[in-house]
């Protein structure tokens, strides 16, 4: 069983977003048994769109941000493959603890400075611990690959692993979440439709890549 854990302590990254259509792809291409955590209880939105969705997976449960690791133990007698942890948009000491007990960490980020600059203690967070992360690029905006690029490389210098894929700007992936889908269960766009199986397998890549190291 792995666990990959979503956080940016910037609120509005597309963190829920993000790991609902990359958990979907998840589950789908490796025909896992997917758990999502929900541990941005104020919020519950992960939860909320559990609520919407009609197909029985994934599971969707709420967690304290402390509980995961005991959550975590749990989880793999039940038989899942694949936990994601859903967080708030604050800084949290809890947070640690989540990113020892993970085995990788998205980093969701929209690709603009205040949002780069905004992971900066994320990322460090991960250093620090040894554990493989990779900052998301999330609502990339139509045209604008120049600057996307000029974020890529800025993260890469500072030592911010980016994974190679990134989730475009499209109300779809809103439209999706309202309905209790993901973006890539929608049927008419299937370049979209591909974007998060391509996040997913880059993740595999990196969860592959610490296996054997
Ligand atoms: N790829 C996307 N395209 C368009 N809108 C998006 C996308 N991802 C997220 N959003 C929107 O951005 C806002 C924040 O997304 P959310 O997933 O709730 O972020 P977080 O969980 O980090 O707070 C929401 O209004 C959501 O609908
Ligand atoms: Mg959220």
């Amino acid at each position: 069983m792995e666990c990959v854990a979503f956080i940016s302590q910037k609120g509005g990254s597309a963190k829920t977003t993000s790991l609902i259509s990359v958990s979907v792809a998840a589950a789908r291409m490796e025909r896992a048994g997917v758990l999502i955590l929900d541990t941005d209880i104020a919020q519950g939105s992960a939860l909320a769109w559990r609520g919407r969705r009609n197909a029985p997976w994934p599971v969707v449960e709420a967690c304290r941000l402390a509980d995961v690791d005991r959550r975590l133990r749990r989880a793999r007698d039940e038989g899942f493959d694949l936990v994601f942890v859903d967080t708030a948009g604050r800084d949290d000491p809890a947070l640690t603890g989540l990113i020892a007990c993970s085995d990788f960490v998205a980093v969701p980020c929209r690709p603009t400075v205040l949002d780069r600059d905004a992971i900066a203690p994320n990322v460090w967070s991960c250093r620090r611990a040894g554990v493989a992360f990779g900052v998301l690029l999330t609502c990339v905006k139509a045209n604008t690959e120049a600057r996307v690029q000029q974020i890529r490389d800025y993260h890469r210098r500072s030592g911010g692993c980016v994974l190679d894929a990134q989730l475009s700007d499209r109300v779809r992936y809103q439209s999706a979440i309202a309905s209790g889908l993901s973006v890539s269960e929608m049927s008419g766009d299937p370049e979209l439709a591909d974007e998060p199986k391509v996040a997913w397998r880059a993740i595999r890549r990196r969860l592959a890549q610490t296996a054997g190291a």
